[in-house]
């Protein structure tokens, strides 16, 4: 191996939330490397539709995550039809923005837990399971947030609590498996300039404040984080794991 080896040719590697704003962007960065990419997405037709406009070699799968009985089979159909995954980039996430803390609801915890936490575990689990069982070296990339750090804002607290919990089981994942050649990492974005950014009722010069409490003065954009995101899943990185990395235009630096 040379030290510049990325190592990704022809790697098969699963994206989840792959129709949504960062994954789509994340799906792109992994098909111009040479893999063959799993679109892993809610909607059947969305993710056949972006999985065409990357390539032949590329396929969709609609799948709600939420359903966990439902994983190990979708780990397996995916390596059917494209082979053993061996990277599995863990993107599909929902927020539930709430006024304050006093008017978070069950249902506002669950949904959110549900998705963010619960079914990345059990995806993960299925996907490890499989490289486990094939002697199989591989890598995850789970999406985290600065909030998680942070806190956020009084909005976003349970939001939050799920990327704190993603980055924390991140760590012990990466400590469990790193002895079957399984790295884990985190990444945290900052402010991104997708829906999911969109705070009800924010003024323009609140949007401002924001924007301009960014060190780099402007908002992330979806593909300012495909970078950090193969470079994790790639040789390149063969001694990282249990790391959080920082893709935040400096809001926070740690
Ligand atoms: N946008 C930001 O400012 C920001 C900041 C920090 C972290 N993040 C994280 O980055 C990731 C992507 O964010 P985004 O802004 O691209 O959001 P997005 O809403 O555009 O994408 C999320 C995707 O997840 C999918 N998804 C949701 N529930 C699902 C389920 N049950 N099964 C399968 N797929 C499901 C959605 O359909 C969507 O396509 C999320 O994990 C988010 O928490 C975003």
């Amino acid at each position: 191996m040379t030290h510049l080896d990325w190592g990704l040719t022809g790697k098969t590697v699963i994206v989840t939330g792959a129709t949504g704003a960062i994954g789509r962007a994340v799906a792109e960065g992994f098909a111009e490397a040479g893999c063959k990419v799993a679109v892993v997405d809610l909607d059947q037709s969305a993710c056949d539709t972006a999985a065409l406009s990357l390539g032949i070699q590329h396929r969709g799968y609609g799948a709600d995550l939420r359903q966990i009985a439902e994983l190990p089979g979708l780990i397996q159909r995916i390596e059917a039809d494209l082979g053993l995954a061996t990277v599995l980039v863990n993107i599909a996430g929902i927020i539930r923005r709430t006024n304050d803390l006093f008017s978070v609801t069950e249902d506002d915890w669950d949904a959110q837990h549900d998705i963010n936490l619960k079914a990345l575990f059990f995806l993960t689990q299925a996907f490890a399971r499989r490289l486990a069982d094939t002697g199989t070296p591989g890598s995850v990339i789970n999406y985290s947030s600065q909030g998680a750090l942070s806190g956020g804002l009084s909005g976003s607290v349970v939001y939050n609590a799920t990327k704190g919990a993603i980055t924390t089981m991140t760590r012990g994942m990466a400590r469990s498996w790193a002895p079957l050649g399984i790295r884990v990492n985190s990444l945290a974005p900052g402010l991104v300039d997708t829906p999911m950014l969109k705070v009800p009722g924010q003024t323009e010069a609140e949007r401002e404040a924001m924007i301009q409490s960014v060190p780099m003065q402007r908002l992330g954009l979806p593909g300012d984080h495909v970078g950090a995101t193969v470079f994790l899943a790639s040789d390149m990185a063969r001694y990282m794991t249990g790391a959080m990395v920082n893709v935040s235009g400096g809001l926070l630096m740690y």
